[in-house]
């Protein structure tokens, strides 16, 4: 079998090596080159493919890919709403994922960066680079004080949840799906209004679908707490920029942190110096001293990535070889 990975950064190069010592049948061709209608004729010949990226895949990649006779395509993360299901279902092209590769790298980051917010780092970080060591008037809020409301109570969630019961905050839960184990606790709430009502902080662990496209609206907002915080590492299209930009402005968001954000490809994951993106909404929003914008690096842990080398790299060759996978996405 003869695999070509696309996108691959030089942190993921010794995963590779590794996968490959241990599956010494399978041919694997590396590329730093992310997968694109002009990049995709380097997988002729192939077997299967994998890839890992920001930009959405152009619906003529996988019309070539096909037409190579490649049926199965594998994504080293968990999201795939960067992949039109109606082109691949259409194509036949099998698409796999790697539903849970740390769920505790992306839940730990969250907290950490709900707890900058809280200690109100940002302003910290930035009196000090002027030699001003004083602690007033950042005066600051304690995580076991708050109402912590998680929406989507998956696996990155409910390890965000214990921990969040770990630092003694009260914690409530939104879910259209409940889990059993979960619903046994008394955790989850009837409606994400009500979830709204209570909490101090809306923390949003939810896939992007059609229903949760700018969930966090100017009406979501306005149901929430004054001075509620929001935490995004999901996706970053589930909150209207335009609103929360609003919500800030008057007191009713005291702050947010956004791993992820609505047109994050032009910015994150490139070194721009000193230019200053033509991204108005991110330009206002990382200026704020509530605001922690960070480049969609939750995921990006020692454990997680290997993790997605490996079960990608093993979903590629289950599909080849078994024309099964356990990793196969049900659109
Ligand atoms: C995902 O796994 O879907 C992420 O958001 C991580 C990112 C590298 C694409």
């Amino acid at each position: 079998m003869k695999i070509i990975a696309f996108g691959i950064r030089d942190d993921e190069k010794p995963f590779v090596d590794q996968w490959c010592q241990a599956n010494p049948g399978v041919e694997v061709k590396i590329t730093q080159e992310l997968l694109t209608p002009e990049t995709v004729t380097q997988a002729q010949g192939f077997d299967g493919v994998t890839a890992l990226q920001l930009n959405p895949y152009a619906d003529e990649v996988f019309e070539k890919l096909a037409s190579y006779g490649i049926k199965n395509f594998s994504v080293r993360n968990v999201g795939v709403d960067g992949i039109n299901p109606q082109v691949v279902a259409k194509l036949g092209i099998k698409v796999t994922n790697v539903p849970v590769y740390s769920p505790a790298a992306i839940a730990e980051f969250t907290v950490t960066q709900l707890l900058n917010l809280l200690r109100r780092t940002k302003e910290y970080d930035r009196k000090m680079a002027q030699g001003d060591f004083r602690w007033a008037p950042q005066i600051s809020r304690e995580l076991n004080q708050q109402v912590i409301g998680v929406v989507g109570t998956g696996h990155i969630g409910r390890v965000a949840i214990q921990i969040y019961q770990g630092f003694g905050a009260k914690v409530i839960a939104y879910d259209a799906f409940r889990n059993p184990e979960l619903e046994k606790t008394g955790i989850y709430v009837d409606s994400l209004d009500e979830l709204y009502a209570q909490a101090t902080v809306v923390t949003l662990h939810v896939p992007l679908l059609d229903s949760t496209h700018h969930m966090l609206d100017q009406a979501a907002f306005a149901k929430m707490r004054p001075g509620t915080l929001i935490v995004n590492a999901s996706r970053g299209p589930l909150i209207d920029e335009e609103a929360l930009i609003a919500a800030l402005d008057s007191g009713q968001i005291a702050g947010a942190a956004l791993d992820v954000m609505e047109v994050e490809t032009q910015v994150f994951n490139h070194d721009l110096g000193n230019r200053k993106p033509d991204y108005p909404a991110f330009n206002n929003l990382f200026a704020r001293d509530n605001v922690l914008i960070s480049p969609h690096r939750a995921f990006y842990t020692d454990v997680a990535v290997r993790n997605m080398v490996f079960e990608s790299f093993q979903a590629s060759r289950d599909l080849f070889e078994k024309g099964y996978s356990d990793k196969e996405v049900k659109f």
